[in-house]
C-alpha cells in the first residue's frame, strides 16, 4: 500500500515529537521538577524560604551566622534533585549537617510551614507543594538526628 506524502510527513513528525518527549533529559510538563519552575522557579521559592526564616522566631536563632549564598545554593540543588531534576546536590548528609543542631520536631514542622507558604507565594498548586513535603519526609530523621 502506498501512503501520500503528507502522512509520511505527519508520522516522520510525530515519530521525532515522540523520541523527544521520551529522551533521556526529557522534563514531562506534569513533571515535579517542572510544576515547581524547573531550577530557577525552586531558587525562588528557596529565597523566599530564606525570608520567612529570617522573620520567624521558632527557627530562626539557628540559622545566626550561616552562609547563606552557601546554603540557597546546596538547599535549591536538593529540592531540585528530590523533584527529579537535572541537578546534584553537593552538599553535606542531612545527619551531617544538622547533627549538632538539636532541631525539634515543632522546629522542622515550623521550616516546611515556611517552605509550603514560600510555594503559595509563587503560585505553585497545591498538588506539587504535596509531593515536594512527602519527598522531605524520610529525612526528617537525619535532621533531627534519631
Ligand atoms: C525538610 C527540612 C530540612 C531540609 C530539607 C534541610 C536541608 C538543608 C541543607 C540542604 C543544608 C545545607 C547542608 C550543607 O551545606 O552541607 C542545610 C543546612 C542547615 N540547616 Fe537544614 N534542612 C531542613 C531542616 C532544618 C531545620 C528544621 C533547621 C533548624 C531549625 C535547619 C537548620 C539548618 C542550618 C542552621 C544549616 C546550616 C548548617 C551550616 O552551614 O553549618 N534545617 N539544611
Amino acid at each position: 500500500m502506498r501512503y501520500p506524502a503528507i502522512a509520511m510527513v505527519l508520522v516522520t513528525m510525530l515519530t521525532f515529537a515522540g523520541c523527544q518527549s521520551m529522551g533521556k533529559n526529557s522534563d514531562p510538563p506534569d513533571s515535579l521538577y517542572h510544576q515547581l519552575g524547573e531550577r530557577s522557579g525552586i531558587a525562588s521559592i528557596v529565597e523566599d524560604l530564606l525570608y520567612r526564616i529570617v522573620e520567624d522566631p521558632r527557627i530562626n536563632e539557628q540559622f545566626r551566622g550561616i552562609d547563606v549564598r552557601q546554603f540557597h545554593t546546596n538547599l535549591t540543588d536538593q529540592l531540585c534533585e528530590l523533584s527529579g531534576g537535572p541537578c546534584t546536590y553537593s552538599g553535606r548528609g542531612m545527619r551531617e549537617s544538622h547533627e549538632e543542631m538539636n532541631v525539634t520536631a515543632t522546629q522542622f514542622n515550623a521550616l516546611a510551614e515556611n517552605l509550603i507558604l514560600a510555594m503559595e507565594e509563587n503560585d505553585i498548586p497545591t498538588g506539587a507543594q504535596n509531593r515536594l513535603i512527602e519527598k522531605l519526609v524520610p529525612l526528617y530523621p537525619q535532621i533531627r538526628n534519631l
